[in-house]
């Protein structure tokens, strides 16, 4: 069977940043290390005022087709997964393949464009739309452009104004890939859920504990249905699990989570009795509340031990750099955290050709999905391709005066008009509304 998967990758940051232990906490009243260790944060990126989540995912999507010499006519489907629309009806994708014709030879008329919601799992399940498109062999010959965008805000003094973000990841998914092959197999854990949501709402309603909750619980369902058709799977098998990174500090507790199931019964339970015993079996216990203490407990004692604090920096660390320093991108987060596992392994000069990905993502509402991914010999070309270094050193660091500037001019409620930070150069940007009210939008040379 032919692979199917991810061919290149580019990804654009907002132009702004806003400095979370030295802006934000002390403005707050908060310790800063909270960010920085409690949340795992430094920096969170904004959109300056001419860009959107159209602009972004046009932006990111410009760089990849530039970079593999592509036009449209290489293009069979584009879609965006978001869940920052502003229109319920004409999906973003249309207005991104609009701004790309500006700059482009031909047209997209012929590619099937769409738009995916489902919280942040929308761009994981773009990729599937698109393998299964490729697979039931639809595409002509043509790929198809992923495109994950987001602005995620939160509305001013929601404990959720700690992790927002804003950013696109733009991926072509193709036969014979260059960076990753997907696995046919697939787990899911999916519940109708009340965590956060934003119904017919700018900013989300959120429960941000019980959030953490859910996608502990439905991570775990991802992975036992993954392993139904997969394999039993060890902490071995991977060299990297990227999972959606709402903030770092999530990523630890699923992290332990994963590797507690993983070495049930394995040689590192084996290994680990004589510190911490084994690992607390249901039938011992009289009711589920016993055995989920006793599993915390020995939770406890787990993230302790050099065997697990050692994984955990070889396979998890690595995954969470650019997260660290952009914040949540929602339906891009996953895909960020893909990408800084892989260049960590380019700066590091691993060879990742042929070694295994495991890539868990999540959305509220509530959705976890895990796959595998099998790398393939074109990453390291790809990832040393990417700019994001350089966007994030350049990125305008708002002071918090203009940082809540900022927060209302993009607040579709207020009619807040301010200067721009920073200077569109090579870019699309957003230009204003157009009779109908939709968005218009140019390329700046
Ligand atoms: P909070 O109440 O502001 O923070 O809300 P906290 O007091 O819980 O502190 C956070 C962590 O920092 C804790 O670590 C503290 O102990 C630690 P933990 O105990 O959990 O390991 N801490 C410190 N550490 C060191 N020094 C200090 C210090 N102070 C505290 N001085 C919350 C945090 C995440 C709830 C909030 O930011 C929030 O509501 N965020 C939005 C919801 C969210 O991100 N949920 C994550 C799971 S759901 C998800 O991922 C989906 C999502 O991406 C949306 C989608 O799918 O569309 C959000």
């Amino acid at each position: 069977m032919t692979a199917v998967g991810i061919d290149a990758i580019e990804i654009w940051t907002g132009k702004l940043q806003l400095d979370l232990p030295n802006t934000f906490a002390p403005a707050k009243g908060e310790d800063p290390e909270k960010y920085t260790k409690g949340l795992g944060l430094e920096t969170s990126s904004f959109p300056d005022t001419y860009e959107d989540i159209v602009t972004m995912g046009a932006n990111a999507a410009k760089r990849l087709m530039d970079r593999r010499d592509l036009s449209p006519d290489d293009i069979g489907r584009i879609d965006v997964a978001t869940e920052s629309a502003f229109d319920n009806s004409k999906p973003v994708s249309t207005y991104i393949a609009g701004c790309l014709e500006q700059v482009y030879d031909g047209d997209f008329h012929h590619a099937n464009k769409g738009e995916r919601k489902f919280a942040c799992v929308a761009g994981t399940q773009s990729i599937d739309d698109a393998y299964n498109w490729i697979r039931a062999g639809r595409n002509r010959g043509r790929a198809a452009l992923v495109i994950a965008t987001d602005t995620a805000l939160y509305a001013r003094g929601d404990p959720g104004e700690a992790t927002q973000g804003a950013g696109a990841v733009a991926m072509l998914i193709d036969e014979d890939p260059s960076v990753v092959e997907l696995s046919t197999e697939q787990g899911y854990g999916s519940a109708d859920e009340t965590d956060f949501l934003k119904p017919n709402q700018q900013f989300p309603s959120v429960d941000g504990k019980r959030s953490m909750q859910v996608y502990l619980a439905r991570m775990r369902e991802a992975l036992e249905d993954f392993e139904s058709v997969a394999w039993d799977t060890h902490p071995d098998d991977f060299e990297f699990i990227p999972f959606h990174t709402p903030f770092p500090g999530m990523v630890r507790k699923a992290g332990l989570l994963g590797y507690r199931h993983m070495i049930r019964g394995t040689d590192i339970e084996d290994d680990l009795e004589a510190e911490i015993g084994r690992q607390p079996r249901e039938s011992e216990y009289d009711s589920w509340d016993a055995y989920e203490d006793a599993i915390r407990d020995y939770m406890d004692e787990l993230k302790r031990t050099d065997r697990y604090r050692d994984w955990y920096g070889e396979t998890i660390e690595p995954t969470l750099g650019l997260a660290r320093r952009v914040g949540n991108w929602y339906t891009g987060s996953v895909h960020v955290a893909r990408a800084a596992s892989l260049k960590h392994a380019a700066e590091q000069g691993v060879d990742m050709t042929g070694r295994k990905l495991l890539v868990g993502s999540y959305g509220s509402g509530a959705q976890a999905e895990i796959h595998a991914e099998t790398v393939r010999d074109g990453w390291a070309d790809e990832v040393s391709a990417l700019s994001i270094d350089d966007q994030l050193d350049r990125r305008y660091d708002l002071d918090f005066d203009e940082y809540e500037t900022v927060h209302d001019a993009h607040n579709h409620d207020l009619d807040a008009e301010i200067e721009e930070f920073t200077q569109p150069d090579g870019e699309f940007v957003h230009t204003g509304w157009g009779r109908m009210n939709e968005r218009k939008y140019d390329y700046v040379e």
